[in-house]
């Protein structure tokens, strides 16, 4: 199965969804433990944009006491972060967590967050977007609330790359995935395939495509600052953390 970069986000990740644990959970789980700090010190409540399976999620949950907001509008992302959320016996996340099937610019929050994260979506969004999602984030969080989002590639690839992301057993099948990056038309287009094998044999290939478009830490600063939102340092060398001013910024013309 083969997916085009022009896909509507509803409708994303229809083939990367089956392979996005298999392959990413381990290390996208450690990455997002930076985060759990802050998850801690939450006292009104956190909003995750683009929880995708909802790696990020389980571990904001699980070191929170705060209503936690997951947005994602992808069926086949909501649908295992759906299963992940389902509380297994004993478990009360289910309490405080709510699943919003929308995209980010369509939810309305306004104030009911004092931590709002955000990994692995960013550079993915057009950028009139992405200044709309700035405006959604300082909407929803509190003065002096903070958003934590995963720092954007500066710039396009010279030259295509490629790599790989890792191989998984399962039984007698072997997980693999790939990416390759390269620039077009000013962004960086994203080729993931995805490769299904049997004692050596090839059972299955599956691929998918994403744009993303490159952004340098300091045309982020401006954007943010254009919706009241203030980048203040690094979480860790490729989390940033953002604060919402006290006052609000004007309403775009
Ligand atoms: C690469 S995945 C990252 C998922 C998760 N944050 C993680 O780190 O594992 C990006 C996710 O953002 C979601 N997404 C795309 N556009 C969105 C939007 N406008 N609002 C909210 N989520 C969006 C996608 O459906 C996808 O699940």
């Amino acid at each position: 199965m083969d997916i085009g970069v022009d896909t509507r986000p509803a409708e994303a990740y229809a083939v990367s969804a089956e392979f996005y644990d298999l392959l990413h959970a381990r290390s996208y789980h450690r990455h997002a433990q930076a985060l759990a700090g802050a998850a801690a010190a939450a006292r009104i409540g956190i909003v995750e944009i683009g929880a995708g399976t909802g790696l990020v999620t389980e571990v904001l949950i699980d070191a929170s006491i705060v209503p936690v907001h997951a947005v994602e509008p992808a069926a086949t992302m909501r649908s295992l972060l759906l299963s992940r959320l389902h509380p297994p016996v004993g478990r009360s996340a289910a309490d405080r967590v709510t699943v919003h099937a929308c995209s980010a610019l369509d939810l309305s929050l306004t104030e009911q967050a004092d931590l709002a994260v955000c990994l692995r979506l960013v550079p993915c969004l057009p950028p009139e977007e992405r200044r709309a999602l700035w405006r959604m984030v300082a909407d929803l969080l509190v003065p002096g609330g903070l958003l934590f989002l995963d720092r954007p590639p500066a710039r396009l690839p010279a030259r295509p790359t490629r790599r790989s992301l890792g191989e998984v057993r399962l039984g007698i099948d072997t997980y693999r995935g790939q990416v390759t990056a390269r620039a077009e038309d000013g962004r960086i287009r994203c080729d993931y395939a995805y490769l299904v094998c049997r004692q050596g044999r090839i059972l299955r290939r599956a691929q998918e495509s994403f744009l993303l478009r490159p952004m340098t830490v300091r045309a982020l600063r401006e954007e943010l600052a254009q919706a009241g939102l203030a980048l203040e340092d690094e979480l860790t060398a490729d989390v940033l953390r953002v604060r919402r001013g006290v006052r609000r910024a004007p309403a775009p013309c």
